[in-house]
């Protein structure tokens, strides 16, 4: 089951992480990356490998955001969490797919060191946050069984093309990052995983967070990545199928078996074929939550 609310939790406060665990996130993001000062990169990998120790058991999704491979502290943060047992790497900043295969020869060592199971950590990379990565989201595409979806960030693509922002005045992305959502919600689609909608940093604006996380379902995302705790409640909600849209799908599936010969009918007056049979399988698939 894909997570809907995917919360970004700072690596070096153990305080926070522990907020995060009752916030109501079906996962947490403990970072290791771009909130954790440089003086603080070590003692952050031991915290969040003592939390995930002590929580991995939990209903909590537990996830680490690694740092990325041009800063050579990768393979040290894999082998002091992988034996806490993560979920899932964050893995930032990859150029292509090819970085995710020199990820899995680390996670292989350390599932392996470990005793554990090799191939039982999953990775999301966030794929869009170099310039020479919007030219290889299909790289992606049959690379690995442990790719569990495909996200994408703004602020370090923007940073990296010298653009002053990645939004206008009113909040809308411009061209490129709106061309490298897109390109996310593609590659996910051809490499057959999910596709989660990157951060909305207002975090006082609850009307904009839920308006931002109503659009990504809307495009096919199937989660968000938040930053706060106070964007879980509207970002579960969002990707949480309302009882309207379950009753539509129960309705078309039910047409659908009482019609098996038939691969186009009419539902209150609208046409329906086999596309619209897969969208109701997936959203009673979304339903289903434990
Ligand atoms: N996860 C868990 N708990 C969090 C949290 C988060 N991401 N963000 C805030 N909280 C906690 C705070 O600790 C505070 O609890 P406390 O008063 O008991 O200590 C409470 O929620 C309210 O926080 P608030 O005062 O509104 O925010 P803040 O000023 O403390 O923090 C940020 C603001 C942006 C620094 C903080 O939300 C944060 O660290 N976000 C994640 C940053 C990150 O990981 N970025 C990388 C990906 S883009
Ligand atoms: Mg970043």
């Amino acid at each position: 089951m894909t997570p809907r609310s995917w919360l970004f939790v700072p690596g070096d406060s153990p305080r926070k992480m522990e907020k995060g665990l009752t916030s109501g996130a079906d996962a947490l993001i403990l970072d290791l990356e771009d909130s954790v000062a440089s003086s603080q990169k070590l003692a952050a990998r031991a915290q969040v490998a003592a939390f995930i120790e002590a929580n991995a058991a939990g209903p909590v999704s537990l996830w680490v955001r690694v740092n990325p491979f041009e800063t050579g502290l990768t393979e040290g943060d894999i082998a002091e969490v992988i034996p806490a047992g993560p979920a899932g790497i964050v893995l930032p900043k990859p150029d292509s797919a090819r970085q995710l295969e020199a990820l899995e020869v680390l996670l292989a060592h350390a599932e392996q060191d470990a005793g554990a199971m090799v191939g039982r950590t999953s990775v999301l990379p966030i794929a869009t946050e170099t310039p020479l990565s919007i030219f290889n989201m299909h790289t992606y595409v049959g690379a690995s069984a442990r790719l569990a979806g495909l996200t994408w960030g703004a602020e370090d693509l923007s940073t990296a093309v010298g653009a002053a922002t990645a939004r206008t005045a009113d909040g809308a992305y411009t061209p490129l990052y709106d061309l490298a959502r897109s390109l996310c919600l593609a590659g996910a689609a051809a490499a057959g995983v999910a596709a989660i909608e990157t951060v909305y940093p207002d975090f006082r604006d609850l009307d904009g967070m839920a308006a931002y996380a109503a659009r990504g379902r809307r495009d096919g995302f199937a989660g968000a990545m938040i930053i706060h705790p106070s964007q879980v409640a509207v970002t579960n909600a969002a990707f949480t199928p309302s009882p309207a849209e379950l009753d539509h799908a129960r309705k078309v599936i039910a047409l659908f078996e009482a019609n098996p010969s038939a691969g186009a009918l009419a539902l209150d007056g609208m046409m329906l074929d086999a596309p619209h049979l897969r969208q109701a399988q997936r959203i009673l698939a979304a339903a289903v939550r434990p």
